[in-house]
């Protein structure tokens, strides 16, 4: 399975919005899957080129290295906090980056499916120079949005031209550009029109919003320009392009590019280089990629295009590149906007919950839980504090982690270890049935990324045994502990399993539970952040997100508790939050009043 997860913008640290689009499902998705037996390689890393960079280094009045450099490593630190198990989360400024990028365009380019076309450029008609696209602003031609910049419209997403927007100005001297006559290279996406239409005939179960948004896409496709008249990206590998200071790859034809080329540097530093041919030149393997819907023209339609390209497999044909076969997406996941009363979160509007903040106050877990059962999985959806904490203490403090703590004080209290059970009851067996069937189903819904659902089916296990426990009442059998042992083993397997299947979710409070329970070891593998030298430019340090999961004991099935084993008086596994939260927020992100 190859998890490919969206690249965060290089350009401020992640908000909760991003990484309930991308982040928590990716991951949940991806434990899931290891804990299934599948070899997984989950990648990413940041996305590091474009305006939305050089905007952002202008405002900081830093070059664009160095505030993808500041951001790359808060991200990182975003990222590792949550516990995103990412087997490489690296970005686009590395050598490897541009050179595997530098080889696909080669190869879409000799099987005919890049051609330059001239189009108009904007110049300063001040002092006669190129005007580079993030220098020109204007209105949005398609929304109406006035701060369309002259390669993207922020506001609704759409590629643009300098040359299209209304009322273009320069954001050096307010001036109206002059257009001139400038090349670029153009992807020819008419030349896939049937590939790409039969290749989504195949896609019955993708989620509805993608599978019709992407029809509607491939209804009407127009050549789309690759190159852009800026000094920050890859550089177009061809005589009398190479050189030229002010054209680079469009940001957006290098970053999807990353999914394959974190996959080959993963290999370059796994020691076998050629690692990477196990999930993109192998039919059986399998590609889900994991986004905010904002992103699903670029995975749906333009990733596939390149790739189909690559392989020489559009409707010109062509042979495939120096990578063989390329796999095609298999399974496209997009989450909806998470939104706070209403507005996209959005820097600009000042309505931003940040990671870091969210993960000092709270942990990982309670935000891992509340995106995985009340985020914008299929809709938008409004975050709001007073939800959170319902979320957190009702069903993570009182239903889990009440039930992980009565069962095993009891069965501290009363044996100091995993109590042998006598002759089990119907409603004994009856319970264990319910956890043990709960795999099958849970283990579907996350097959599919219904996360709702997956997470319902975990937390009914846990109210049954919650049930279960008021309905035998151990405290009351002191004089039969033979009963009361059966019902506490009883309680302590179901504990066990709920833990289980709750793993993918809550992994850092999964391995304390595991360890409550008288475990050792990794249970569930955590990220680690670390600096390495870049493979290919001498003197380039990068933070990169990696982690030995093959090392973690999480499987996914019923683990039979050990009799005997020493139980420790465990300590409480969520701490309940102060209602007042819901109604106030916290002092960083307070709930202002309309
Ligand atoms: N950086 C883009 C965003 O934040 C996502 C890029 S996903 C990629 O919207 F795969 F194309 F890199
Ligand atoms: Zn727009």
């Amino acid at each position: 399975m190859l998890t490919a997860v969206a690249w965060p913008y290089a350009n401020g640290p992640r908000h909760i919005g991003h990484v309930s689009g991308f982040g928590v499902p990716s991951d949940v998705f991806s434990r899931y899957q290891r804990m299934a037996g599948n070899r997984v390689l989950m990648v990413s890393g940041t996305d590091e080129h474009g305006t939305p960079i050089t905007v952002q280094a202008d405002n900081e009045n830093s070059t664009p290295q160095e505030t993808a450099d500041k951001y790359t490593r808060q991200i990182g630190n975003d990222l590792q906090g949550l516990g995103l198990s990412y087997d490489l989360f690296t970005r686009t400024s590395t050598g490897n980056h541009a050179e595997v990028t530098q080889q696909i365009f080669l190869a879409l380019h000799r099987n005919g499916y890049v051609v330059p076309k001239t189009t108009r450029g904007a110049i300063s008609p001040s002092t006669g120079r190129t005007l580079p696209d993030r220098y020109v602003e204007g209105t949005c031609p398609i929304c109406g949005y006035d701060g369309a910049r002259g390669d993207q419209c922020d506001n609704c997403g759409n590629q643009l031209d300098a040359a299209e927007l209304i009322n273009p100005k320069s954001r050096i001297n307010g001036e109206t550009p002059k257009f001139v006559e400038t090349e670029h290279y153009f992807l020819d996406l008419p030349a896939f029109t049937k590939t790409l239409g039969d290749w989504l005939g195949t896609k019955t179960d993708w989620r509805p919003n993608v599978l019709n948004f992407t029809k509607n896409l491939i209804d009407d496709m127009r050549p789309r320009p690759i190159t852009r008249d800026l000094d920050w990206g890859v550089k177009i590998p061809l005589d009398g392009w190479r050189d030229q200071p002010l054209k680079r790859f469009y940001v957006w034809f290098d970053a999807v590019i990353g999914y394959f080329s974190a996959s080959v540097e993963w290999a370059r530093r796994s020691g076998n280089p050629d690692a990477w041919q196990e999930w993109w030149n192998n039919a059986d393997a399998r590609s889900y990629y994991f986004m905010g819907k904002d992103n699903i023209t670029f995975h749906a339609q333009i990733w596939p295009a390149l790739l189909f390209g690559h392989n020489g497999e559009g409707d010109k044909g062509g042979e495939p590149g120096k990578y063989g076969r390329l796999h095609l997406p298999d399974e496209i996941v997009s989450s909806e906007f998470l939104t706070m009363s209403g507005s996209k979160f959005s820097t600009s509007r000042g309505r931003v919950i940040y990671v870091e903040d969210f993960l000092r106050d709270f942990g990982p877990d309670t935000l891992r839980y509340f995106i995985s059962v009340a985020g914008p999985e299929t809709q938008d959806t409004d975050f709001t504090w007073d939800e959170f904490v319902r979320r957190t203490n009702f069903e993570l403090a009182n239903e889990w982690g009440n039930l992980v703590n009565r069962s095993i004080s009891m069965a501290h209290k009363n044996v100091g270890a995993i109590p042998r059970p006598e002759a089990p009851t119907a409603a004994d067996e009856e319970l264990k049935a319910l956890s043990r069937k709960a795999f099958d189903t849970a283990g579907a819904h996350l097959a599919r990324s219904r996360f709702k659902l997956a997470a319902g089916e975990a937390m009914k296990v846990v109210t049954a045994a919650n049930k279960y426990l008021s309905d035998q009442e151990p405290w009351k059998l002191k004089d039969d502990p033979a009963r009361r042992d059966t019902v506490l083993h009883t309680a302590l397997q179901v504990v066990s399993d709920a833990n289980t299947l709750l793993t993918p979710f809550l992994p850092h409070s999964a391995q304390k539970v595991h360890e409550a329970l008288g475990g050792t070891g990794v249970w569930a593998a955590q990220p680690e952040l670390k600096e390495v030298d870049d493979l290919d430019i001498d003197g380039r340090v990068n933070p990169i997100l990696t982690g030995d999961y093959a090392a973690e004991q999480a499987r996914w099935e019923s683990k039979p508790i050990e009799v005997g084993k020493p139980l420790e008086k465990p300590s409480p596994l969520f701490t309940k939050l102060d209602p007042a939260l819901g109604e106030t927020g916290p002092e960083w992100a307070p709930i202002i009043k309309e």
